[in-house]
């Protein structure tokens, strides 16, 4: 680009940018850059720069392509979701093996990478870095495994007065073993002034780590504060669990990442669900921190206010994504609000300060459990406004009518499943859960309108199917190392990778002959620490682990004729068809289309401005009828050109809306889906827009694509 033309370009937008930030009360990210994961720490994935607009978005074309070519030849193609930061003129984001990179922003040239696993097999999920500066002192601190590293901005090298050797193992300190949990964080990290506040992924089955936020020192690596969502004896919200809970009991965590009032210090913290995440007779209580967001000073830890989203968890029900700071207008008088989306559909809306709810939030009775000894809660909060953007709960005029014979077909599947709505407990006979453990919303998130109160979010139609069964857990000696092994596959693995070991293609793999393209080693890594949507199995005992790969590598196939032993003290109940789809026999959703969407919500009145159909499987339909909607994951951006870009959904595609009507302005074909939220920067008077897109066979881990105008 000609060098005036972007000087006084960058001069007017900065004029720009003044007008707008002014009376602003909500702080978004720099005009040229995307200093942090969703743009900035309020979590607005909110730009100001309207280079690409209405007018001219269809002439938006790829400028560059990074592929970082790291992964293992023999490695599985990745899943990608990692939000990129753009400092000045630099580009900082992990590859899907979770190395980390610093390009040029404006041509994708690689300055430096950084190896964290130091050629061991790398992976996980990371979906953004995170950027620290005190003058000189430049650093990205970024998580791999359960470690938390801190690496020079400059040149990619470690810090080494940061933790031992420029890294913290995040596993310690939790008052467990370390070497029997996992924390492993997916979502980065936020800063507020000198202070890391990182949460984390646990496990998600029995014995899993607790979810305890601690904010470390960016310059030592030591923990400065921890904020314990199972809250431990005298902390409020103790008495929600059984006695003593803290000790033994795990999850209720933050993997979602988080957003800051920086002038108020603030920093909001979304939470998911206790462990188990199905079944919570042995945690009789409202479990609070679980499902919660929460409120803490982010110079100490201390809790400001809460809000439970839901009691007592046993659907899996996380808050999935960091909340977002917005102004909204209420009488007249701007009030400074904090929105935060869920996998339920429900928006919630609060009083940044106060934790007061804006709008009403009843707390209806939900039906009962028929488990014996499970006491779920008998009323949930309902928010009145806005509606939920998922549909939460389905009759029989919901299901999928393709085919007369799809009908009948998934007709009679519904027939047979329990299912009273949102909050129907999972069930011993197979309950219907509406919506699915995948949201409505997901990780995604939003993106917000910070000063109009506009919040765009991408929601999944999803239902799934929840059945509970108490199944043995005693390491018989009667038993091979190979039936063993075949036992606990069924247990913890079978509900997503099927029972015969062949999976859910493309999102759970299979394990048919796994052993012939991962070694023992890999395969006992990933068990241990997870991967992508498989959570991590670290509680399991090593003999356990053992077992389970004996019964894959050996191949036979033994499905247990062993009963399920009811009686038995070692028992434990299970979702065995945890996270299973609900289904027809060709692969689709079996309720009747959108199977995504995308929706503009004013949270001044707690309406709709529009919702649209995303994705589409023209497949699954007559060429005439309306686009499908497909599931997605990554979040949108919306800028000040009047757009919404977002890519998320299974069908590849990479759009840009209006953002006043919902109307689909432009479509790019991506190599392989973009479960990604882009970025948008500008670097010498030129928009750029990126986003990561997943592993193709030829790129099997990925790429990094910049989008900008010719
Ligand atoms: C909640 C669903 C879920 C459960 C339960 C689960 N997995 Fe997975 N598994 C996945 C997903 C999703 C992937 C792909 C991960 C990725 O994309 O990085 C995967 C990947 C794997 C892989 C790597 C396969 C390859 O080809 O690279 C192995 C091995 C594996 N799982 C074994 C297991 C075992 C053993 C268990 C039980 C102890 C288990 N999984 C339980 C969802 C699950």
């Amino acid at each position: 680009m000609n060098g005036i033309r972007g000087t006084t370009l960058k001069l007017l937008s900065i004029i720009l940018l003044s007008v707008i930030v002014w009376g602003c009360h909500t702080e978004t990210n720099d005009m040229g850059s995307w200093k942090v994961y969703k743009g900035d720490a309020a979590g607005t994935s909110y730009s100001h720069l309207d280079q690409i607009n209405r007018q001219n978005v269809t002439d938006l074309s790829v400028t560059w392509v990074f592929h970082p070519d790291d992964a293992l030849p023999d490695a599985r193609v990745s899943k990608y979701e990692c939000n990129a930061i753009v400092i000045e003129d630099r580009l900082y984001a992990t590859s899907a093996q979770r190395w980390l990179y610093a390009l040029d922003a404006s041509s994708g040239e690689k300055i430096w990478s950084y190896d964290p696993f130091k050629g061991d097999d790398g992976g996980g999920i990371c979906r953004g870095v995170t950027f620290w500066q005190d003058g000189e002192d430049q650093r990205i601190l970024f998580t791999a495994d359960h470690y938390l590293h801190a690496v020079h901005a400059e040149d990619g090298t470690p810090v080494t007065g940061f933790g031992i050797d420029g890294k913290v193992n995040l596993n310690e300190g939790l008052g467990m073993d370390p070497d029997s949990i996992w924390v492993i964080p997916t979502s980065p990290g936020i800063i507020y002034e000198n202070l890391y506040i990182i949460g984390g992924e646990v496990s998600e089955y029995y014995g899993a780590a607790p979810g305890d936020i601690r904010a470390f020192d960016v310059r030592t690596g030591k923990v400065v504060w921890t904020f314990h969502t199972i809250p431990h004896p005298g902390e409020e919200g103790y008495e929600t669990w059984p006695e003593d809970a803290w000790t033994y009991m795990g999850g209720a965590n933050n993997w979602a990442g988080m957003c800051l009032d920086e002038e108020r210090g603030i920093v909001y913290v979304p939470l998911g669900s206790p462990v188990y995440d199905f079944y919570g007779a042995d945690r009789k209580g409202m479990n609070l921190f679980g499902n919660s967001l929460v409120a803490l000073d982010a110079g100490t830890g201390r809790r400001l206010w809460h809000f439970q989203t839901v009691h007592h968890d046993v659907w899996d029900y996380d808050l999935p994504a960091p909340p977002s700071l917005v102004t909204v207008e209420r009488d007249g008088e701007a009030i400074d609000a904090v929105a935060q989306t869920s996998k339920t559909g429900f928006v919630y809306v609060f009083d940044r300060v106060t934790g007061e709810p804006l709008f009403d939030i009843e707390e209806r009775e939900v039906p009962p459990s028929d488990i014996p000894g499970e006491e779920v809660w008998p009323t949930q909060p309902f928010p009145v406004l806005p509606k939920p953007f998922s549909r939460i709960t389905i009759d029989e005029s919901d299901l999928s009518d393709r085919t007369p014979e799809i009908r009948q077909e998934v007709l009679s599947s519904f027939q047979n499943l329990r299912f009273e709505g949102i909050f129907t407990p999972p069930g011993m006979e197979g309950t219907l859960m509406v919506p699915g453990t995948r949201g409505g919303g997901e990780w995604g998130g939003v993106a917000v309108e910070p000063d109009l109160g506009l919040l765009y979010v991408n929601a999944n139609e999803s239902p799934e199917i929840a059945q509970i069964q108490r199944v043995n857990e005693s390491d018989s000696r009667a038993l091979t190392a190979v039936e063993r092994g075949a036992v606990y596959y069924r247990n913890y693995c079978s509900s997503c990778h099927g029972a015969d070991r062949t999976g859910l293609p493309p999102v759970n793999p299979s394990l048919v002959n796994v052993h012939e393209r991962l070694t023992v080693d890999n395969i006992r890594n990933i068990i241990k620490s997870g991967s992508g949507r498989m959570p991590s199995f670290a509680h399991l005992s090593n003999r356990r682990v053992e077992n389970i790969i004996t019964f894959l590598t050996e191949n036979v196939d033994i499905t247990p004729g062993i009963s399920m032993d009811t009686e038995s003290e070692d028992g434990n109940y299970h979702n065995v068809t945890a996270y299973s789809y609900f289904r027809d026999s060709e692969g689709y959703p079996a309720i009747k289309p959108p199977w995504g969407t995308l929706n503009c919500i004013d949270l001044n009145i707690g309406a709709y401005k529009w919702s649209v159909t995303l994705g589409d499987l023209p497949d699954a339909r007559h060429e005439d009828e309306d686009i499908t909607g497909a599931e997605n994951y990554g979040g949108p951006v919306v800028t000040a050109g009047g757009l919404v870009f977002i890519a998320a959904t299974v069908d590849k595609k990479f759009r840009a809306f209006d953002k006043e009507t919902g109307e689909l302005l432009w479509e790019y074909t991506l190599p392989a889906p973009g479960y990604a939220s882009p970025s948008t920067y500008m670097i010498d008077g030129r928009q750029y827009l990126t986003l990561c897109v997943s592993g193709t066979s030829e790129h099997r881990d990925g790429s990094i694509m910049a989008f900008a105008l010719p």
